[in-house]
């Protein structure tokens, strides 16, 4: 027989396609075809297979061959399939049982010298070949834990196809010695790539010792920080530099409630395509951490590149955190991508073959500072932007993409007596993390039988008319709004943390209080109101949430003498800014 098949897997995005791999031997001129819609890596497998083949003492078939891949209508990228036409070949030409192979699915790259070499995408290749039926995968050695995370799945993993073909005939299988490599796929190695420069995660030792607690002050902060990860509100955090915008936003992913199984292994497929999954670390199974630099390229945060296209920062951070610091320094373009996931949870690549989709539903935590050289809000310590370039610099984050930020907060510089005085009252991570759990189970309960899991995905339609709030509890908010200090999509925003923050509390609908809290939240506009009784030990200090005198019509008019409340001026200032935005209103806090 000089026909033989087996099967191997396609990915487009982070789903697999089923690909079968024929091969056929004709009698004529030796010669190799690959047909079926192979990109140049992939039509590089004609030289690598063969390589492979004879290096690994087998005879390479000298007739005409013709191996095809199909569907062909699927575009195929990568090496990916090299071990499995390299079995197809050798099954044709009787030198394997080619029915010891039809019911395989085959992934792996092979180098010249035979070895096996892992690819990019293991995990939702063998998801997709478990939900096709397949029962036995063979994969490189290193990705054998990643294929074994999928149930019901025997997985091969092997060294060489020497010893594949050992096992494939009931030979004794050959000692190898473990690839010198070794680790992980080296996807800059397989041309696959690009370089992953200005993407940046956490690694898992720091991750594992950040906690909250190291968090001196920002008591406001903190408490938005816990009320994004419980209603999944998009946070923006302002404020000077060194004040601890960056630890905060490092602490979120903590706070987050763990993945479950199905989210786990959707974020351990992306990862696996972008080949970052960490060595020793088969499974991710919680919210990841993504923190691009501004300088990144568009490919790099959407995703792209040519190729096997690579996942973005905005997909790294599916079900986790996508940290942007110093926001403002981001291109507008890349601003405007984010749109798009913000809204739909997932990110659309455009290719040549058509557009594929990539998950992308992350909690977006942007940072920025006052103004360009960072001081503005720091009285009279020579800030020397004009009031032009800091309107300029803050307009950069506004309309559209601050709309889906219903969190945000100004993050004073912290006091030396705070920093000293660190004493045991600031609430570890554990403890917060408890919190939101209970409160995401609160919020699941009130939205079971409907398409929303957390507050933060309610439309302000529903949320305005479905779920009645304790009677006068918008009356603060509705005052504000005949003020214009409010617009009607800010009102919205505030009803949605306000639910939050009941969730949090305990309380079965959002009273006065709660508004408040979420009203101060979504502006930064102070109400010189008290904390709810509950969260005054949850701050660890008592006082109030916005610590300042009611707000002003006029930001910046009051004296303000203490140190504290001069901090809060500028919150207001700069909270009124960020609903209407024009340059030089963040003066008025100096007056
Ligand atoms: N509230 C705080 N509690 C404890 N340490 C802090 C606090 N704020 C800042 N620090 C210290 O200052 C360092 C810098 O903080 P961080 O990088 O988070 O500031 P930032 O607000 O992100 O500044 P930038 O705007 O420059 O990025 C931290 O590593 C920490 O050592
Ligand atoms: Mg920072």
């Amino acid at each position: 027989m000089a026909f033989a098949r087996t099967c191997s897997v396609a990915l487009v995005g982070v789903d697999g396609v089923i690909v079968e791999v024929q091969a056929d031997l004709e009698p004529g001129v030796a010669a190799f075809t690959l047909v079926g819609l192979p990109d140049k890596a992939l039509s590089e497998a004609r030289d690598r297979v063969r390589a492979a083949v004879v290096n690994s003492g087998e005879a390479w078939p000298q007739r005409k061959l013709t191996v095809g891949l199909s569907p062909a209508s699927v575009p195929k990228s990568g090496s990916g399939f090299d071990l499995a036409v390299a079995c197809a070949v050798l099954a044709a030409a009787e030198r394997l049982d080619p029915s010891s192979i039809a019911d395989l699915l085959i992934i792996g790259e092979l180098g010249l010298d035979g070895r096996v070499r892992p690819v990019r995408g293991v995990l939702p290749s063998v998801l997709a070949a478990a939900d096709a039926g397949y029962q036995r995968v063979v994969v490189a050695e290193q990705t054998a834990a990643e294929a074994s995370l999928v149930p019901g799945v025997t997985v091969i993993g092997v060294r060489s196809l020497r010893q594949l073909v050992a096992v494939l005939t009931g030979m004794p299988e050959p000692e190898e010695p473990p690839d010198p490599i070794g680790g992980r796929p080296d996807p800059l190695m397989a041309g696959l790539m690009l370089p992953t420069a200005g993407v940046r995660g956490l690694p898992d030792d720091k991750a594992a010792r950040l906690d909250l607690a190291d968090v001196a002050g920002q008591y406001e902060a903190r408490r938005a920080l816990e009320i994004a990860a419980a209603g999944g509100h998009h946070l923006y955090l302002k404020g000077p530099p060194g004040a601890g915008k960056t630890m905060l936003a490092e602490r979120l992913p903590a706070l987050l409630p763990p993945l479950t199984q199905k989210e786990a292994l959707e974020v351990t497929a992306v990862h696996s395509v972008a080949g970052l999954l960490p060595a020793g670390r088969p499974l991710i199974d919680s919210p990841p951490y993504c923190a691009p630099h501004h300088s990144t390229t568009m490919p790099a945060i959407v995703g792209g590149g040519s190729g096997l296209p690579r996942p973005g920062a905005v997909s790294l951070a599916h079900r986790g955190v996508l940290f942007l610091d110093e926001a403002p320094e981001f291109p507008v373009r890349v601003l405007d991508a984010l749109r798009q996931p913000l809204e739909s949870g997932e990110v659309v690549i455009a290719r040549s073959a058509g557009s594929l989709r990539l998950p992308a539903r992350f909690l977006l935590c942007l940072a920025a500072n006052p103004c360009p050289c960072g001081r503005h809000s720091r009285r009279g310590e020579g800030c020397e932007c004009t009031p032009a370039m800091v309107g300029r610099y803050q307009g950069r984050l506004s309309g559209p993409l601050l709309d889906r930020v219903d969190l945000q907060v100004q993050v004073a510089p912290v006091t030396r007596a705070e920093l000293m005085e660190r004493d045991s009252t600031a609430e570890s991570t554990e403890t917060v993390a408890a919190r939101v759990l209970a409160a995401r189970e609160r919020a699941a309960a009130r939205l079971a039988n409907t398409p929303w899991r957390t507050n933060a995905e309610v439309p302000g339609h529903e949320l305005r008319t479905r779920w009645q709030l304790t009677p006068g509890a918008l009356d603060d908010a509705a005052r504000q709004l005949e003020r214009g200090l409010l617009t009607a999509r800010g009102l919205d925003r505030v009803l949605r943390v306000a639910w939050t923050v009941a969730d949090l509390a305990g309380h079965d609908r959002p009273d006065q209080r709660d508004v408040r809290t979420a009203l101060v939240l979504r502006t930064g506009v102070e109400q010189g109101m008290p904390l709810p009784e509950g969260s005054i030990s949850r701050f660890g200090t008592p006082g109030r949430l916005g610590g300042g005198e009611p707000r002003t019509d006029q930001p910046g008019t009051a004296k303000r003498t203490q140190s504290r409340t001069r901090r809060s001026a500028a919150a207001t200032a700069s909270g009124a800014m960020a609903d209407q935005p024009s340059e030089g209103e963040g003066e008025g806090d100096e007056a």
